[in-house]
């Protein structure tokens, strides 16, 4: 049976006179509106709690059709699409096939009556024809209908009927042209209803613990209702009116401006508060949160003067954990206006805490939703490193509000245009606050170790891909990571000048509207009036390019000569900047300050005159492009390294140089033995780096410590990788330098926890650079364990660090130490294990510290003691921090993941497989570790392409699918 207008008002039946008032003049009588129901509509027979249906793992497809026809046999208006079980292969969409909608929704009214059990959402759209588009034609609108269940649809007030009307598909509604009036305009009217308690995909409403919230990029807006849901369809969300219970919801908010709030009469516990935001935004900026919050408040005047009002929400227990995010707000704030002259736009900035959320935080205009990961910070639960990325990641979503909202992407394939320059802000807002060297450091360790490899495997596109699946799926390290690298070579190449020109122009040209990557490749190009067309390559051309260099001295006439060539998937030869400085091999002193070297063409020679003496150059300072650097002649020069190890004026290439030696010594040892000049050159690096007294903490720390398993796995690529041989090979030059430098590094050690006793405890760059370095020491000082005594040795130091630790990140370096503790070390090892359990006292951040720590052990049976937790009652897999800080950690323990027998493979897979069922998001994030396979040896690849075609053969959600298929191509 389908549903008519009037047996659905029959069903719906209203005693209350109260109706959903229109601002485009028409009304929604009450007989349909949520708002106005007599009773509950849990109340219904047919939609009783008895009858519903609680998730199970069984596939979500299938569970949906249940729950539909659980509720008393009833239909909605489109359960016939619903229940259709698709076995067609999941579409892809292609960048090329971009075409503006015929028809777009102006302003649209929301209504949400959240009840226990179900939401009704009403929503009333101004519709016209799209002024950017071909003219009039059918409105086209998107929705989840395995989470939407639309109740009913009119246009003008008229119910609109199947087939005349409007059809209905998977995924899509379309309401016919001649539905509307002839200029394409009309007041559409829908009325849909969800089950947020049973969204486990965390998009679109869903519940978190005690709160109901909204996820909508980027495809989430359509598991609410129906609606053109994609960016270049920006609309004023005028009126969004939330009503739930009030005492167990108090707080209810969107985006933009308060509006008002007031008890719903007639509705005894009930009350609603409406909020309007005067920007046209796209659906997937859209946020509504309501729950039982306590908050922070503060103030921020602008620099012309506004006062706006800052808030960050969560839950009561964790209120005392906002003060760094809140300070965190405002230094963005005023970083804004002071590098771009971007000011807040909004009286309100509010922060909402989830513990459950598929990412790190969201960008909502003016209503951002982070994870609790990425804003609750406090000594005793939060790590320096932790800190930093609260910060980071507050500035991060601050930013979107110019790069991002006011400016947005027309299309999900430009992603990059929003991501890579928000990413790219606020690494220089971090760097800004705290060390620019030390940043810069990080952001390309990062890169090197997840991008890089990214690049290089089955998943490797251009920043701005040309299909997806799933676009979930590329919210990638390529579009975030890489993205922002291309951004900072505007930068360099521009100087901060004529970026800051470029920005001028792009929002000069685009504020309001959504746009493309060219247009901001334009904006750039036509501020600066130089042609960036051949830059353009940079958006098109996946993988990580290599230049090699090869140079000639003529001593006779002065000249130096450096030869640049590149590689790349590119036909043609990319615009690459290659910083560059030259330094008296003699004098040791530069004698050529940086200059930014374009390489536009294959192979460039560039011509130094006028030295004195030979040079050793510095090439790709700053990494000032995202390239693989290598010597013409396959061979480093360790003896140049060394020196620039020593000498070079320029941070980033002077510990690039160390790690260059390190990775030598590794690849050497791996090969069989390490040889006694490449040790030395080591030695002497190390040596001198740690009696250094003028070096910044940090920056020490990172020079002291060996390339990460995954950037040396990244570097040998080409031949077949062993990762569990590269762990070995790791640890033993690890060990080499530990027991070569015992006395030293107990000396540093010593010395460090002197002058860190009895000091207040900070998060300044001073304080987290001292921590850091002491417990970079304290690392290599307990790999030495070999025999008992030293196992108790280091358990010994390790329990003691502990025990004196003065916050988190001290506590969390001893742990780490200890979970890889065997033998002798092993009690004190499982002691501190529990009492760290027990001192987090519940606390969910803290316990996914003591998961990860496990999964991340350097022990033999790791992959039992996972396992085993897996059945810790604190475990579980719906709340995807949880999942990541066991299951996610053990995937990134190369050791023990890529174990010979491919049971580290086949416990992922599984784990993947029933993740999918409640989390897609996450299970083809988790997924993406299995697809690497033909990096490896033959019977590891087997192994894992084994898995993946496992998987394959199971029912997968589409974004599964993609990440699989792509796996075994
Ligand atoms: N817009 C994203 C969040 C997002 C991504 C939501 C994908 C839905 C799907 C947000 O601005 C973001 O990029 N967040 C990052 C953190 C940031 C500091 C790089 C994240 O969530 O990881
Ligand atoms: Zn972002």
């Amino acid at each position: 049976m389908r549903l008519t207008r009037a047996t659905l008002s029959l069903l719906l039946t209203s005693t209350s006179s109260r109706s959903f008032t229109s601002a485009f003049g028409s009304n929604l009588h009450s007989s349909r509106a949520s708002s106005s129901l007599s009773r509950p509509l849990s109340s219904l027979p047919f939609l009783s709690k008895k009858h519903r249906h609680t998730p199970s793992s069984a596939a979500l497809l299938l569970a949906n059709h249940q729950i539909m026809t659980s509720r008393g046999g009833s239909t909605y208006l489109n359960s016939a699409v619903a229940s259709v079980e698709e076995e067609t292969a999941p579409t892809e969409y292609f960048r090329k096939d971009y075409e503006p909608l015929t028809n777009i929704v102006t302003k649209i009214n929301m209504e949400f009556n959240i009840q226990d059990g179900k939401t009704i959402v009403t929503s009333e759209m101004k519709i016209e024809a799209n002024p950017n588009g071909p003219g009039a034609g059918d409105l086209v609108l998107d929705g989840d209908e395995t989470c939407v269940k639309l109740v009913s649809l009119e246009v003008d007030g008229k119910a609109l009927s199947e087939g005349d009307d409007y059809t209905l598909s998977p995924g899509k509604l379309v309401i016919k042209k001649s539905a509307l009036k002839d200029d394409g305009s009309g007041t559409l009217t829908s009325v849909v209803e969800i089950v947020p308690e049973e969204n486990t995909q965390l998009s679109g409403l869903y519940k978190s613990g005690p709160m109901y919230c909204t996820q909508c990029e980027a495809m989430g807006f359509r598991r609410i209702t129906y609606y053109p849901d994609r960016p270049d369809n920006m609309a004023v969300f005028e009126h969004i009116k939330i009503e739930a219970d009030k005492d167990s919801y108090p707080v209810l908010l969107s985006n933009g401006n308060f509006v008002e709030k007031g008890d719903v009469e007639g509705s005894e516990g009930r009350h609603y508060a409406v909020w309007s935001d005067p920007f046209p935004k796209p659906s997937y900026l859209f946020c509504v949160v309501a729950g039982d919050l306590g908050s922070i408040k503060d103030s921020y005047t602008t620099s012309s003067g506004k006062d706006v009002h800052l808030e960050i929400f969560s839950e009561k227990e964790n209120v005392n954990k906002l003060d760094y995010a809140m300070e965190s707000l405002k230094r963005s704030m005023k970083w804004d206006e002071d590098k771009f002259g971007l000011e807040y736009d909004l009286g309100i900035y509010n922060i909402v805490a989830v513990n459950d959320f598929n990412m790190g935080a969201m960008e909502n205009k003016g209503l951002n939703v982070f994870n609790t990961a990425y804003v609750l910070a406090d000594p005793s639960t939060a790590t320096d490193t932790d800190y930093e990325r609260v910060e980071g990641v507050i500035g991060h979503e601050y930013f979107h509000n110019w790069t991002g909202n006011r400016v947005t992407c027309r299309d999900w394939f430009q992603l990059t245009l929003k991501e890579g320059l928000t990413v790219f802000r606020d690494q220089e807002f971090s760097g800004d606050m705290g060390s620019n060297a030390v940043k810069r450091i990080e952001d390309v360790q990062s890169l090197r170790a997840r991008q890089f490899a990214e690049d290089a495997g089955p998943m490797s596109h251009p920043i701005r891909p040309e299909s997806y699946i799933s676009m979930d799926n590329f919210y990638t390290a390529t579009v975030y990571s890489k993205g922002a690298e291309i951004i900072r070579m505007y930068n360099t190449m521009l100087t901060e000048e004529g970026f800051r020109k470029g920005m001028d122009l792009y929002f000069e040209r685009h504020d309001g509207t959504g746009v493309t990557c060219d247009d901001f490749r334009a904006a750039m190009a036509d501020a600066n009036g130089i042609d960036l067309d051949q830059f353009g390559l940079w958006y098109s051309t996946p993988g990580t390019p290599t230049v090699t260099y090869d140079s000639e001295f003529d001593a006779e006439k002065g000249v130096f000569k450096l030869t640049l060539t590149q590689k790349s998937n590119s036909d043609t030869p990319l615009h690459i900047p290659i910083s560059t400085g030259l330094i008296d091999k003699v004098t040791g002193e530069e004698v050529v300050a940086t200059k930014v070297l374009e390489l536009k063409e294959e192979t460039q020679t560039f011509e130094f005159d006028g030295l004195k003496n030979d040079v050793i150059p510095s090439i790709l300072r700053g990494f000032s492009a995202p390239v693989k650097l290598v010597p013409a002649s396959g061979e480093m020069d360790e003896e140049a390294l060394a020196f620039l190890a020593a000498r070079d004026t320029d941070g980033f290439n002077r510990w690039e140089a160390g790690q260059r030696l390190f990775t030598s010594l590794v690849f050497q040892e791996l090969d069989g033995a390490m040889t006694e000049t490449t040790t030395d050159y080591v030695f002497e690096a190390f040596k001198r780096t740690l009696a250094d007294t003028n070096m910044d903490s940090s920056i020490k720390a990172y020079a002291l410590t060996l390339p990460s398993e995954s950037t040396l796995a990244e570097e040998l690529s080409g031949s077949a990788v062993d990762p569990v041989a590269i762990h070995k090979s790791r640890g033993a030059v690890r060990k080499a330098i530990a027991r070569k430098f015992h006395s030293e590094l107990q000396a540093a050690y010593e010395s460090l926890s002197k002058e860190m006793e009895g000091k207040d405890f900070k998060v300044d760059a001073e304080a987290v650079g001292q921590r850091r370095l002491r417990n970079t020491i304290l690392g290599y000082l307990t790999v030495i364990k070999e025999t008992a005594e030293e196992q108790k040795a280091a358990a010994e130091l390790a329990v003691n660090h502990y025990e004196t630790a003065t916050g988190m990140t001290d506590k969390m370096a001893a742990l780490n130490a200890l979970a890889s503790m065997d033998g002798e070390g092993a009690t004190s090892r499982d002691e501190i294990m529990q009492r760290f359990y027990e001192e987090a006292n519940g606390d969910a951040l803290v316990l996914n510290k003591w998961f990860s720590v496990q999964a991340l052990a350097d022990l033999p049976d790791v992959l039992d003691r996972v396992k085993a937790l897996t059945k810790h009652p604190d475990f579980t897999m719906s709340n995807p921090n949880r999942c990541r800080s066991l299951i996610s950690a053990f995937a990134m323990n190369a050791n023990a993941f890529h174990a010979e027998d491919g049971e580290g493979y086949k416990f992922i897979a599984e784990s993947v497989a029933a993740v999918d069922k409640l989390n897609p998001q996450i299970s083809s994030r988790m997924g993406t570790s299995l697809i690497q396979w033909r990096k490896y040896g033959e019977e590891r690849a087997a192994l894992m392409k084994g898995e993946l075609q496992k998987l394959s053969e199971q029912k997968l959600s589409d974004d599964l699918f993609e990440v699989v298929n792509r796996g075994l191509k």
